[in-house]
């Protein structure tokens, strides 16, 4: 199955880089919460293929959601990671498929077809990029490490904006990123060029695999407050184990004046 996922996300990813430049319809599912005609496209590739293969497993997509069926097997995909980038031309996009089984992520596979990136896991087995093993980072402190975070869809109306948090991360760390595809967040954690990464609203498809992948590379993943990490809950705080109480410490720091 992991062959068979590697697989469909390479095709899925070879779609996004065809049709990157070219001209796409955006669509809005909120002010500032975009989807395109090649989310769709990339969907619809990746839940053939799994019908074809898998007719009777579950499907848990960003754009159609939950298929019907019941099955001990639940693909979880993100057809596009990094849409807002996508639809600005930025090329940093990835395709995400993870597979759980009775509620446990069992692979993950992330794949960045501009740089033809190609992270996997299997529980147990550890994760690689390209096929050759990765490791999180060893950075010990804050002031060396270099953090990646994202910015919620509904920051202009709700409380929890992450501007707090990223206030006080940019006075206590090395240098602060945001690139704007978590999955890739994610992985880049996992193969130590970021030493941690936080986000405050995310879904099962842009986690699902991503942190399966930190996991396997010797990396730590939990909630905000240190406890155990849910692809179905929306706090994701990954790191590379050694820095991950700071992180914690940071994050309930008051604001900063
Ligand atoms: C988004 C990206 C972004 C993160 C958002 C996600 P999408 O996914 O991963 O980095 O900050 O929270 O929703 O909408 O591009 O698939
Ligand atoms: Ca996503
Ligand atoms: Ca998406």
């Amino acid at each position: 199955m992991l062959n068979f996922a590697i697989r469909v996300a390479q095709d899925a990813g070879r779609l996004l880089r065809d049709r990157l430049g070219t001209t796409i319809d955006i669509g809005h599912k909120g002010s500032i919460n975009l989807v395109t005609d090649v989310d769709l496209a990339s969907e619809k590739l990746i839940r053939e293929a799994i019908a074809t293969h898998y007719p009777r497993h579950e499907v848990l997509a960003e754009e159609g959601g939950l298929s019907e069926s019941s099955s001990e097997y639940r693909w979880i995909v993100d057809p596009l990671d990094g849409t807002t980038n996508y639809a600005h031309g930025y090329p940093v996009f990835c395709v995400s498929i993870a597979l759980e089984c009775q509620s446990e992520v069992v692979l993950g596979v992330v794949y960045d077809p501009m740089r033809d990136e190609l992270f996997t896991a299997e529980r147990g087995a550890g994760a690689a990029r390209n096929n050759r093993p990765i490791r999180v980072s060893k950075t010990e402190d804050l002031i060396q490490s270099i953090f990646s975070t994202g910015f919620p869809y509904d920051i202009k109306t709700s409380t929890l904006t992450n501007l707090n948090h990223w206030a006080n991360f940019a006075m206590n760390a090395q240098a602060l990123r945001r690139d704007g595809a978590a999955a890739l967040d994610l992985c880049y954690v996992a193969c130590g060029r970021f030493d941690g990464f936080w986000e405050l609203n995310l879904s099962p498809w842009d986690t699902a695999a991503g942190a399966l992948i930190v996991a396997e590379a010797g990396g730590r993943i939990t909630d905000f407050a240190g406890g155990p990490f849910s692809n179905y809950r929306p706090e994701v705080v990954a790191s590379n184990g050694l820095i991950h109480e700071r992180m914690i410490e940071v994050l309930k720091m008051g604001v900063r004046g």
